[in-house]
C-alpha cells in the first residue's frame, strides 16, 4: 500500500491538471421548493456568514434525538458547559471566524423557525457533522443539499440586497475520504475519488456565490494524517497527508480559476493545512499560541461521550481540555480552534 501511493502521488500530481481542471458542470439543483415558513421581512445591515459543510463548523445542527454524539456529556463541557450540538468541549472554527468579522455566531438551520430578527442578521450556519461533498457513511445528506437549502430563503429569510455584505465558509471533504479510506483503504482509486470530490468542490463554490454571497472562503484540508484516529505513536501518518498535500494543491488551483472566471477576487482559501502545523509544533512563543505536550492524542479518548447501561463510561477524559489539542479522534479542543486562528493571517476577512 505504502509504496503504491509513494508511487501515485507523483505521477498524478503531473496529470493531475489536465485531469480535473477541465470544464466541468456537476450537478447543480435549481430545484424551487414551496417556502413552509414565511419568516416577515426585514432588511439586515449586518455581515453575515453563511456556513456549509461539516462537523467542524456544525454548531449545532445535528438533531438532539437522532445521535448521542455531539448532544452528550463531555462534549460542550468548556463552553458553554453543556453539549451544544458542537462537536468539541468548546468552541469550534465557525465560532472563531465570526469573532474575526465581529460578528456573532450564525445561527443553527434547525432552529431558524423560533429565532428573531436579532439571531438571523449574521447569517445561517447550515453544516451538519458526516457532511461531505458527496454522500457520506452517516449519511447526512451532501453539501448540494444544504445548498438548496440556502436558496431556499433567499427571498424569503433573506433578500438579494441582505447578501452585499456576506460571507460562505465552506468546510468540507475530509469526510469523503475518511469514507473512502474506511471502505477501501487507501489504494489507487482515491485519485478518482479526490478529482470527483475537487470537480464538485468547484461547482458547489460557484453556486454560492451565483446565489449572490459575495465572498467564498474554503479551508484547506488540515493534516488528516495528524488526526489522532491516524497517528500512532505521536507520529501522523505520512500517507494520508500526501494525498492532503494533492488534493490542497489542486484546490488552490480550482480557486485560482474561479476567480479568474468571475473577475473578482471572490474566492480564497484560509490555509488550516499550516495553520495546524503551526499550532502541533508551537512552543508558545506567540500570543494566543500554546504549547501542546502530546498534539496528537484525544482529550477525550475511547468512545468519547458513550455510557454503558449502568452509567459507566465507556471512554476516558484528559484532566484538562486546554492542555490537548484534539478533543476526540478527529476534532480539535475549543483550545485548538483557537491556537490554529491565533495561527492564521485573517487580514483578508477582518477588513
Ligand atoms: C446529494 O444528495 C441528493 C439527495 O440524496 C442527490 O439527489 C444528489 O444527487 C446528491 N448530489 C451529489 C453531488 O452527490
Ligand atoms: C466501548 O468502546 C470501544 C472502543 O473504545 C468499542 O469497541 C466498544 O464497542 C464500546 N462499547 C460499547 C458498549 O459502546
Ligand atoms: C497577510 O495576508 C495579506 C493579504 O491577505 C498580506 O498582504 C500580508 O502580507 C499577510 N501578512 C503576513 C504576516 O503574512
Amino acid at each position: 500500500m505504502d509504496s503504491m501511493i509513494n508511487l501515485v502521488v507523483p505521477l498524478f500530481l503531473v496529470f493531475f491538471s489536465s485531469l480535473i481542471f477541465g470544464d466541468i458542470t456537476g450537478v447543480e439543483s435549481s430545484k424551487h421548493h414551496h417556502h413552509h415558513h414565511h419568516h416577515h421581512h426585514y432588511s439586515y445591515s449586518s455581515t453575515k456568514l453563511f456556513v456549509f459543510g461539516d462537523s467542524y463548523v456544525d454548531t449545532g445542527n445535528i438533531k438532539k434525538q437522532e445521535a448521542v454524539v455531539p448532544w452528550a456529556v463531555p462534549y460542550g463541557n468548556t463552553f458553554p458547559g453543556t453539549p451544544s450540538g458542537r462537536f468539541s468541549d468548546g468552541r469550534v472554527s465557525t465560532d472563531y471566524l465570526a469573532k474575526v468579522l465581529k460578528i456573532k455566531s450564525p445561527i443553527p438551520y434547525q432552529f431558524k423557525d423560533h429565532a428573531g430578527h436579532d439571531q438571523l442578521q449574521y447569517g445561517m450556519n447550515f453544516a451538519i457533522g458526516g457532511t461531505g461533498v458527496f454522500e457520506t457513511t452517516s449519511s447526512n445528506f451532501n453539501m448540494t443539499y444544504q445548498i438548496n437549502l440556502f436558496e431556499q430563503l433567499i427571498g424569503d429569510v433573506y433578500s438579494p440586497s441582505d447578501l452585499s455584505s456576506s460571507l460562505a465558509l465552506v468546510s468540507v471533504a475530509g469526510n469523503d475520504y475518511l469514507t473512502y479510506v474506511a471502505k477501501h483503504g487507501i489504494n489507487i482509486g482515491i485519485i478518482q475519488s479526490m478529482t470527483q470530490v475537487i470537480h464538485q468542490t468547484k461547482v458547489n463554490m460557484r453556486r454560492i456565490h451565483a446565489l449572490g454571497v459575495k465572498k467564498v472562503a474554503i479551508p484547506l484540508l488540515q493534516p488528516l494524517g495528524c488526526l489522532p484516529f491516524f497517528a500512532k505513536d505521536q507520529k501522523c501518518n505520512p500517507n494520508i497527508n500526501t494525498l492532503v498535500f494533492v488534493h490542497n494543491s489542486a484546490l488552490r488551483e480550482v480557486v485560482a480559476n474561479l476567480n479568474k472566471e468571475t473577475k473578482q477576487s471572490a474566492f480564497m482559501v484560509i490555509d488550516y493545512y499550516n495553520a495546524f502545523l503551526t499550532a502541533f509544533n508551537s512552543k508558545g512563543e506567540n500570543p494566543g499560541s500554546k504549547r501542546f505536550e502530546t498534539p496528537y492524542k484525544a482529550c477525550c479518548g475511547g468512545l468519547c461521550g458513550s455510557v454503558y447501561k449502568n452509567g459507566q463510561k465507556n471512554y476516558t477524559l484528559c484532566d484538562n481540555p486546554t492542555s490537548a489539542f484534539f478533543w476526540d479522534g478527529l476534532h480539535p479542543t475549543q483550545e485548538g480552534w483557537k491556537s490554529v486562528y491565533s495561527a492564521l493571517n485573517l487580514t483578508a476577512f477582518s477588513t
